[in-house]
């Protein structure tokens, strides 16, 4: 049998030499940095099932949207209901919001980091299942919100370490701004059709906005002479955006007005943004999000203004290694033990128990045959101690214990070796 995942999805292993995002301590290390944030904003963690009602996507992400239109997995279930397998995660935390009557409670800060589906052609930076760290900050319409939730991305890509990002910023107003500026856009795109792509020749009859998201260059000539949404905003519209800029200067964040940025998902209102970086290449958004204050209530919940993001966890760890960041495992195993021969196994195995009762890291090397590769795999591992146990051991009661480290030697009898590390400075 073949022994590779399928097209598009890769395994997190503890070793990949080669592929080393995909190593297990790299992913114990972002995800504890996103908790870390997550609580500093107030969030509390929400898991939602996988699969999903079909119509949850169509009405919230949007029939013409690609994420709805062509990229998902879709299935019946033996009982013949339409499920998907979930494209995004701002649609399921509102409908497990409105299930919830989570709006009833003082504050409905969420987060959520799980796998998303999306049917695309595979390549660098680009999966079929893919990672997120999502936000969804309910109940408010404040624009500090929206900065908050910007903020707390970066300060994400901060904790990890990464350097040198790009925020993107627009904002798409109300969906009567939306709107307007549709129609503005469809004018003056159809006197040059002639000129447009394919792809957004289709997108012309479908929905003009997407055009904006368009990599080909055909299109991009087009669009420079574009009507821009940021002059057809409301008054409302255009006063929410503004304070968003002021409060992104006062927090000295800096940030490009992209008149471009609309999104592929049809939920946005307001404030859109995206943080890209340039060691992606050229799928080089390493997140993004937005306000929804509309989405509650058309899933049925009631009128309640939200605004979140989320970033793709593939290519926040690329991002982090192409900037040297080192990764280091989160609580390591503290001390290897070597039972050096038969008669040995059964004391390691004990001593094993033992000081894992008292919440010391242990592991049992039961593969290196000699001491020096024995501390080599404790090395590799970044172990603390290194135990040999042998028959010399085992009559006199007393082992050389290892700092490996410092190089230093210990001799301690077996009864004290939990209150060496439990007491001792060498916890
Ligand atoms: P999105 O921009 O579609 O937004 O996805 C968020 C992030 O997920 C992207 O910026 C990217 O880093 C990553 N991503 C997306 N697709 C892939 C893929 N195929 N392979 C690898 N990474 C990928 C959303 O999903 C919205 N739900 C964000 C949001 C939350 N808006 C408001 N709240």
């Amino acid at each position: 049998m073949n022994s590779s995942p399928p097209k598009g999805t890769y395994d997190v292993i503890p070793e990949n030499s080669s592929m080393p995002w995909r190593e297990s301590d790299k992913w114990d290390y972002i995800e504890e940095a996103a908790r870390e944030c997550a609580r500093l904003f107030g969030c509390k963690q929400i898991r939602t099932p996988i699969f999903e009602h079909l119509e949850l996507f169509t009405r919230s992400v949007g029939e013409s949207s690609d994420i709805v239109s062509k990229e998902m997995y879709q299935f019946e279930d033996r009982s013949q209901r339409k499920l998907v397998l979930r494209p995004e995660g701002t649609a399921c935390a509102v409908r497990a919001a409105i299930e919830g009557r989570l709006y009833e409670t003082p504050f409905t800060r969420l987060y959520y980091i799980g796998p998303m589906f999306r049917y695309e052609r595979p390549q660098a930076g680009r999966f079929r299942q893919h990672q997120q760290l999502g936000v969804e900050l309910l109940g408010s319409a404040h624009p500090q919100v929206d900065v908050e939730a910007i903020q707390m991305m970066l300060m994400f890509f901060e904790r990890v370490g990464i350097p040198h990002l790009t925020l993107n910023i627009n904002s798409l107003g109300t969906k009567e701004c939306q709107k307007k500026y549709s129609a503005a856009l469809k004018t003056y795109l159809e006197q040059h059709a002639h000129a447009l792509s394919e792809d957004s020749k289709r997108r012309l009859i479908t929905n003009p906005l997407r055009i904006l998201d368009s990599k080909d260059i055909k299109d991009h000539e087009v669009l420079e002479k574009a009507p821009v949404i940021l002059d057809l905003l409301n008054e409302e519209a255009a006063a929410h955006f503004a304070t968003v800029k002021t409060l992104l200067e006062k927090l000295a964040i800096p940030f490009v007005i992209n008149t471009n940025l609309v999104r592929g998902l049809d939920y946005y209102t307001h404030t859109v943004f995206e943080v890209t970086s340039s060691a992606l290449g050229a799928q080089n958004a390493i997140g993004g999000g937005g306000r929804y204050d509309n989405l509650v209530h058309e899933l049925g919940g009631p009128h309640l203004p939200a605004v979140g993001f989320a970033t793709g966890l593939e290519r926040v760890i690329t991002t982090a290694l192409a900037a040297q960041v080192h990764m280091p495992p989160t609580d390591p195993v503290h001390i290897v033990l070597l039972p050096m021969e038969e008669s040995a196994q059964e004391k390691a195995f004990l001593l094993a128990s033992i000081l894992r009762r008292a919440r010391i890291r242990v592991i049992i090397d039961r593969k290196s045959k000699k001491i020096v590769d024995a501390i080599h795999s404790a090395l590799k591992i970044q172990a603390a101690f290194f135990c040999p146990l042998g028959s010399h051991e085992l009559k006199s009661g007393y082992v050389k214990l290892k700092n490996l480290s410092t190089r230093e030697e210990h001799e301690i009898s077996f009864e004290d070796l939990k209150s060496f590390f439990v007491t001792g400075a060498q916890k």
